[in-house]
């Protein structure tokens, strides 16, 4: 089969489209036809050698991506859910080794999900990664619950466009911190207020906020704490030591007082069964995919260069077939 994969790490030219094996579903695993993969920044972190969790990388040489959309043609014993013809979506868990940028990929069950009807490929490739980080920040790590304000830093691109809907579908208040150029999407995918970061601070014009989300994690605790109430949390996506130590000091903290405010980092996990729900939340037109670009899959690394830019609107996808 045709896929993208690297057999040593560098810039995106270590990028090579060729020929691999393809692989067969073993016990509990859904084999799909891939239609479209995404590109998360992660993949070219991963690419380029600078991934923080290197042991969980497989041997080189090894294909890259997680996102995938297509229609299961085989399923392994045991898999209960999913026949041959039906159109499925997952993200591929980091510990089965990555995968996705190819015409054929083997996933857990337990990872996959129906893709919503009311979207291509291409809309439901995007979903995976970026909106189950989004619904695991806000609804585990800072519980948020109806009528409560967030602030998304970082609303426009792959995870905060999903976050931001996300955020209006658990009820809450939502400011967008996105750039002026950026305003238009953010408010379009249901911000109650945007706020330029490049002609104010939101950390200057805010404040009694029960949650600042910051996807692109620029942010810290320190410079989050008069933004948010006694007991209101900061949950990022970067997992440096020094917000690690922060959490634990925060948990710890908030055993004590409730009005401590909590520190979180997201670790995204694959799973099906939270991928079903935004499969219903898709459906009832609730969640829409933004795209900035659908490149060919053998253009991985145009679409890796671009990611990297930190500029996208929304997500980048790889049409497979
Ligand atoms: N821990 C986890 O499990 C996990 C999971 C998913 C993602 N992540 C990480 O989360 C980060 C975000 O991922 P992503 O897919 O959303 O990235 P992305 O799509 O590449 O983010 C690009 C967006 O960020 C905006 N942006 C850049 N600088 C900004 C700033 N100073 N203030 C506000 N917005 C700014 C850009 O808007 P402008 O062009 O207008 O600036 C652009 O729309 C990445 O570092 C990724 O590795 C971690």
């Amino acid at each position: 089969m045709k896929a993208v994969y690297i057999d040593r790490f560098g810039p995106s030219d270590v990028l090579i489209h060729g020929e691999r094996p393809a692989p067969r579903p073993g016990p509990g695993e859904v084999l799909i036809e891939v239609h479209a993969a995404s590109v998360n920044p992660r993949d070219w972190l991963i690419r380029s050698g600078r991934y923080q969790m290197k042991f969980l990388l497989p041997k080189f040489p090894f294909i890259l991506g997680s996102d995938v959309s297509g229609t299961v043609v085989e399923v392994g014993g045991r898999v209960e859910r999913f026949a041959p013809g039906g159109e499925v979506y997952a993200m591929r868990p980091s510990r089965d080794g990555f995968g996705g940028y190819a015409e054929l990929v083997a996933v857990r069950e337990s990872a996959v999900a129906r893709k919503p009807e009311s979207m291509s490929h291409e809309e439901a490739a995007g979903v995976p990664l970026a909106a189950l980080t989004a619904l695991q920040a806000l609804r585990d790590n800072a519980r948020l619950r109806t009528g409560q304000e967030v602030v998304i830093v970082g609303a426009s691109g792959g995870v905060g466009t999903y976050a931001v809907q996300i955020a209006k579908v658990l009820g809450a208040e939502v400011t967008g911190v996105a750039s002026a150029a950026n305003a238009r999407l953010v408010e379009s995918l249901g911000a109650d207020r945007v706020i330029d970061y490049k002609a104010e601070r939101f950390n200057d014009v805010l404040s009694d906020q029960d949650v600042v989300f910051d996807v692109i994690g620029r942010e810290s605790p320190a410079s989050c704490s008069r933004v948010l109430r006694p007991g209101g949390t900061y949950v990022t996506t970067i997992p440096r030591l020094s917000t690690g130590l922060e959490m634990l000091k925060s948990r710890l903290r908030s055993i004590f007082s409730s009005r401590a405010r909590r520190s979180e980092v997201v670790l995204v996990r694959s799973d099906g069964s939270d991928l079903e729900r935004l499969t219903r939340w898709i459906e009832d037109g609730r969640i829409a995919t933004v795209i900035d670009s659908v490149y060919p899959l053998a253009e991985a690394a145009k679409a890796h260069d671009r990611s990297r830019t930190f500029r996208t609107r929304g997500k980048l996808i790889l049409k497979v077939r």
